[in-house]
């Protein structure tokens, strides 16, 4: 029986990626739906009502969600974080998470040089600004993402740092990093941090006030990581104390609308941009369609979550 997959992307993929989902799946004998750029939740919960598998990016995949999806055997987020899955749910109703690490890493990293270069030079404001050559780079959690980051750095002329306890410190020296196993040392030492930690209950406002408080002098936060990390009140309170302190998210802050006010200092994307290039969209929409053909026709797990 040829399986039901439905492609439900809120922030839709770029064409060529598309067409290289709807490739696989027809070589495949599947019948692929496809939900893009939808706007609201009761469109995609009419949409898995009848699905068996799913692809999505941020799209949020909650109990409501598999609550309707009566049919569904795999969700993979075609991306890297997945705490827009409800993994316990998903477990508890058998259903098969995955994610696709690193696919779309280099396009985040690449991201996170821009928008350092980007606050460097006042957003282009036409006065002198600065360089990245010669300056301390601190990586905050070492996963696929701050790997590329730590590479293209390098690349610059900075010198990068990073600090990660669930990785070995002989891991990240071998990727010529200077490591920190104090996480306030990377701070105190570092005027550019690049936050790369997963959302979990742990991480939530963990990036406070007494961490950044440690940053020295032209000090500059890139969160390509989720917003919810950050403490929105302690970035505040920062941008009040110090002029010198530049903050630029991927992730539009709660209060982007009271953060318009440190002008040069502040920048946040419109719309999440870190896996926003074809390139990303083609490996990790690739990616996830294969995972979920091995998954039905070779009972592959690999990279389940749950
Ligand atoms: C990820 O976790 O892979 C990134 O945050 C990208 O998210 P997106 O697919 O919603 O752009």
């Amino acid at each position: 029986m040829s399986k039901r997959v439905l492609l439900a992307t809120e922030k839709a993929f770029a064409a060529p990626a598309v067409k290289g989902i709807e490739e696989i799946f027809s070589k495949a004998g599947y019948v692929l739906t496809k939900l893009e750029n939808y706007k609201e939740k009761s469109d995609l919960l009419k949409a898995v009502e009848t699905a068996e598998a799913v692809i999505i990016r941020s799209d949020i995949v909650d109990k409501e969600v598999m609550d309707v999806a009566k049919d569904m055997k795999i969700v993979v987020r075609a991306g890297a974080g997945y705490d827009n899955i409800d993994i316990a749910i998903a477990k508890e109703k058998n259903i098969v998470a995955m994610n696709t690490p690193g696919q779309n890493s280099n396009a985040v990293a690449e991201l996170v040089i821009g928008m350092m270069i980007y606050l460097a030079r006042g957003k282009f404001n036409g006065k002198s600004g600065t360089e990245l050559r010669g300056k301390k780079l601190g990586i905050h959690a070492y996963g696929n993402v701050g790997r590329f980051v730590a590479m293209i750095a390098k690349g610059f002329g900075m010198e990068v740092y990073a600090y990660d306890p669930f990785v070995a410190k002989e891991k990240m020296e071998a990727d010529g990093l200077k490591v920190f196993t104090e996480m306030k040392e990377l701070y105190k030492n570092c005027e550019y941090i690049s936050l790369h930690l997963p959302k979990t209950k742990d991480t939530v406002k963990s990036i406070n006030y007494d961490v950044l408080s440690q940053m020295p002098e032209g000090a500059t936060l890139i969160n390509t990581a989720r917003a919810e990390v950050v403490c929105e009140e302690s970035i505040v309170k920062i941008m009040e104390e110090r002029k010198d302190f530049r903050y630029a998210t991927d992730i539009t802050p709660s209060n982007d609308k009271e953060m318009q006010i440190y002008g040069d200092r502040y920048f946040a994307t419109p719309k999440k941009m870190g896996a926003q290039t074809e390139e990303a969209n083609i490996n990790a929409g690739i990616a996830a369609a294969n995972q979920i053909v091995n998954f039905f026709e070779k009972a592959d797990i690999s990279f389940k979550v749950n």
